[in-house]
Parts: C-alpha cells; sequence; structure tokens
C-alpha cells in the first residue's frame, strides 16, 4: 500500500505558485489577492479560513478576512459581496461556508462576480465545468484531481465510484472523473443516500472516493483488493487519548489501508491540495483581473 501523500504534493504545487508570483513581481504586477468572508463562529470554518490566510502567506499573496457578526443580515451580505466584486485589488474571493441559517446560500452565491468566484460554486462555473469550458475548479475537486495525476494513478477506463453527491464535492468530482480526457476517461458511478447494494457496487471500484460525512463508514469489506481510495471526510472523534479525540475520515483507515494500493490518510491528504487549489484558482483570476492572460 503506498500512502498519497497530500502535504508533499501539496507543498510542490505552493512552491511551483509561489515561483509564479515571485515572477509578477519581477516584472511589476501585483501579488494577487484572496480575501475571505467569513460569517459568525463555526470553530471548523474559523480554522478553514485561518488554513488559507497561512497559505497564501507561504506563496506571496495578499489575504484579507472580512469577519462578519452571526446576525449579519442577508442585505448587509449582499453589500459586503457587492464591495468584493468592485474592488480593484481583490482578484478573487470565497464567502466560508456553511451560512447561517437566516441567510438564503444559493442568493449569495448567485451574486459573487464570477470572475472572483474561486471557490467555482457560482452557476456560471459549474456550468462552463460540466461543458468543459474555462472556469474555475471547485477546491476539493481539483485537488483531488491533482492526487490522482501526481501521483501516476491511471484514471482512463476505470471504474470510478463516488460516495455522496453534494455541489462542492460528490457532483464536480464525478463530473471531472469522466471527461472525455487523458487525466480523466473514468467510467463513473455516483451514490447517495439511496443507492441499493452499496457495497457491491463499492467493490466494483477501481477508484473509490469517499465524499460521504459519515466517520469510517468506509470499511475493509466494501473496497477491493489493491484498489485507490480517496478519503474526502474529516471528523473530530472521542477517544481515550491525551487531546480526548482523534481525526478520522470517511474511510476506516486501519483495516482498508491493508487492502488498497493506494490512500489518502486524514489528516494529510485531500485537506492541504484543497487549499491549494483555492490558491491556484486566485493566480488565475489574478491574471485574469491583470489581463496578462486570458
Ligand atoms: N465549506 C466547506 N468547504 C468549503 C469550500 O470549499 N469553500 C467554502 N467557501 N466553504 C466551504
Amino acid at each position: 500500500m503506498k500512502l498519497i501523500d497530500g502535504k508533499s504534493i501539496a507543498a510542490t504545487v505552493k512552491s511551483e505558485i509561489a515561483k509564479e508570483v515571485a515572477n509578477m513581481m519581477d516584472t511589476d504586477q501585483k501579488a494577487p489577492h484572496l480575501a475571505a468572508v467569513l460569517v459568525g463562529n463555526d470553530p471548523a470554518s474559523e480554522t478553514y479560513v485561518a488554513s488559507k490566510e497561512r497559505a497564501c502567506k507561504e506563496v506571496g499573496f495578499i489575504s484579507s478576512i472580512y469577519k462578519l457578526s452571526e446576525k449579519t443580515t442577508e442585505k448587509e451580505l449582499l453589500k459586503t459581496i457587492e464591495f468584493l466584486n468592485n474592488d480593484e485589488e481583490i482578484d478573487g474571493y470565497i464567502v466560508q461556508l456553511p451560512l447561517p441559517k437566516h441567510i438564503d446560500t444559493n442568493k449569495i452565491i448567485f451574486a459573487i462576480d464570477p470572475k472572483k468566484d474561486v471557490d467555482g460554486f457560482h452557476p456560471q462555473n459549474v456550468g462552463r465545468m460540466v461543458m468543459d469550458m474555462p472556469c474555475f475548479l471547485p477546491a476539493t475537486p481539483a485537488g483531488i484531481m491533482t492526487l490522482l495525476e501526481r501521483s501516476g494513478i491511471e484514471t482512463e477506463g476505470k471504474n470510478c465510484v463516488v460516495l455522496g453527491r453534494s455541489n462542492i464535492v460528490g457532483t464536480p468530482v464525478a463530473i471531472l472523473l469522466s471527461r472525455n480526457s487523458k487525466k480523466a476517461n473514468g467510467t463513473v458511478t455516483l451514490c447517495h443516500s439511496r443507492t441499493k447494494n452499496l457495497k457491491e457496487i463499492c467493490l466494483t471500484a477501481d477508484i473509490l472516493i469517499a465524499a460521504i460525512g459519515k466517520a469510517e463508514f468506509v470499511t475493509a469489506d466494501m473496497v477491493k483488493d489493491q484498489a485507490v481510495v480517496i478519503d474526502v471526510g474529516i471528523h473530530r472523534i472521542s477517544d481515550n487519548s491525551e487531546k480526548g479525540y482523534k481525526i478520522v475520515g470517511d474511510v476506516k483507515f486501519d483495516e482498508v489501508s491493508k487492502k488498497c494500493s493506494h490512500i489518502t490518510p486524514v489528516p494529510g491528504g485531500v485537506g492541504p491540495m484543497t487549499i491549494v487549489s483555492l490558491l491556484e484558482n486566485t493566480l488565475k483570476a489574478a491574471k485574469i483581473q491583470q489581463k496578462s492572460e486570458l
């Protein structure tokens, strides 16, 4: 079994981005600027936004955080979005999800300028992704494709089973894997809560993507010998350690890792690459805004 070392692949891509930023600075262009909007005090969201800010610093991007109170109204948030759409200093931005319940998430996503939508969540970017046109790809699916490619994993003609049909991960990764491209060309089955015979379908997978949001859901009896397993989950579960908890994924790592050919660890697999994909999108947004590439 080989570990797909997301941390190390992410570090390589990050150094490539940092080089490009240095080149931009040498030619009197400004550094890419990523902004993040954080509404409320969700601890997981605060951690994600802090990681994104740290990653920006590491590659020489400018980053800013717009921290708004839990009580922010939809109208106030739309005003912030309008400001970010019009601010020429900002190349791309994200609105961290989930938003408080009183805010209509789709209304917010629709308001984001697609040219600055580095999360790739705006319907214009989603539609362009489906049609295989230039767009911003959502970060986690793009990161998964990079992990597969840079680990030398062949996807062409392979049975790929995706567990979970979320807009952020399952649905887009199913689309990317099935694309008519040397880097994809997979035969994809998208499974969800109403799928029948889930275990049997998982056992057909040469590549299994677990994005179901349930801790240690995928067990060894669901995995074919020598399959490639990509674990998108991240969960904190209580244990008897000093910390009182451990981080696990959607896959029961100890038993599945004995059976598969490649697997992503949690943490240190998909997570680090997701953040780097966001950096890649921001670099692309900066090039578009600064008209050096279109
Ligand atoms: N919440 C969980 N994942 C994401 C993501 O990729 N982008 C945003 N904006 N919010 C998230």
